[in-house]
């Protein structure tokens, strides 16, 4: 294991097409144990960052570095498989298959391997999923769902979890669950990279972050200084 940065992007451009430039040139580093937010508007770049660390999306040029070692042409599974696993924006839980079902696609590359152990820690993490193992994911309520995708991500014993918008549509408190679930997670040792428009809950969750604007890094610092920095507050925190 290397001593770097878990997560390093360096200069990261991608397009759509041939026109739509998502990312312009995006660096950033996670580090080792860190909870490290991304914040940004709508269409600034934000899934498309981490779809292209995901291995989803070819970068146009960059580099993704996870522990040192170039994930950038592997594919999406063997991502998964050397350790950085993705909640995606909208959950997309599989809404035919039960919530045990769901959670073995999480580690789908050890099909018909002991995979107790892991889902055993998701029920650990997640009682109400324990408690509904057999009931069709397309069933259970928006935050079980969000609930279930954060679930089905960890089957991976990721070292790296990164997640998209984890709060969108649920309500506060369902909110609140959610997220003190993130922080034992991080606590238990695993790197999280959040990715939220609600840059509120993400900057009081994270210890750093970067924000992220048309396609470009305008902002990164310690959590607590970019709520206090005015243009944060007036752009993203609605003050
Ligand atoms: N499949 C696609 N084809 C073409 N353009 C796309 C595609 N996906 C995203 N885009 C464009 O790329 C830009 C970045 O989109 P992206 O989804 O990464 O933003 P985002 O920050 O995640 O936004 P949101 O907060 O709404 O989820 C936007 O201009 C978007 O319209
Ligand atoms: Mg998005």
């Amino acid at each position: 294991m290397s001593a770097g940065p878990v997560l390093e992007i360096r200069d990261l451009h991608c397009v759509y097409g041939r026109k739509i430039r998502a990312l312009k040139g995006v660096s950033l580093e996670i580090g080792r144990g860190e909870i490290v937010a991304l914040i940004g508007n709508n269409g600034a770049g934000k899934t498309t960052l981490l779809k292209t660390v995901a291995g989803q999306l070819k970068p146009e040029r960059g580099q993704v570095l996870f522990e040192g070692r170039s994930m950038v042409g592997r594919a999406s599974f063997e991502i998964v498989r050397q350790g950085i696993a993705l909640v995606p924006e909208g959950r997309r839980i599989f809404p035919r298959l039960s919530v045990v079902e769901n959670l073995e696609m999480g580690a789908y590359w050890r099909r018909g391997a002991d995979l107790s152990r892991e889902m055993a820690h998701v029920f650990e993490l997640f009682p109400v999923l324990g408690k509904r193992r057999a009931q069709l994911g397309g069933t259970l309520s928006g935050g079980e769902q969000q609930m279930l995708a954060i679930g089905r991500a960890m089957m991976a014993a990721p070292r790296l979890l990164m997640l998209d918008e984890p709060s969108m549509g649920l309500a506060p408190i369902v909110v609140d669950r959610v997220f003190e679930i993130i922080e034992r997670i991080n606590r238990e040792g695993v790197t999280v990279f959040l990715v939220e428009q609600n840059a509120r809950r993400a900057l009081s969750l994270a210890a750093r972050a970067y924000v992220l604007e048309t396609g470009l890094i305008c902002g990164c610092g310690a959590a607590c200084d970019l709520m206090a920095d005015s243009s944060v507050q007036k752009a993203y925190l609605g003050l």
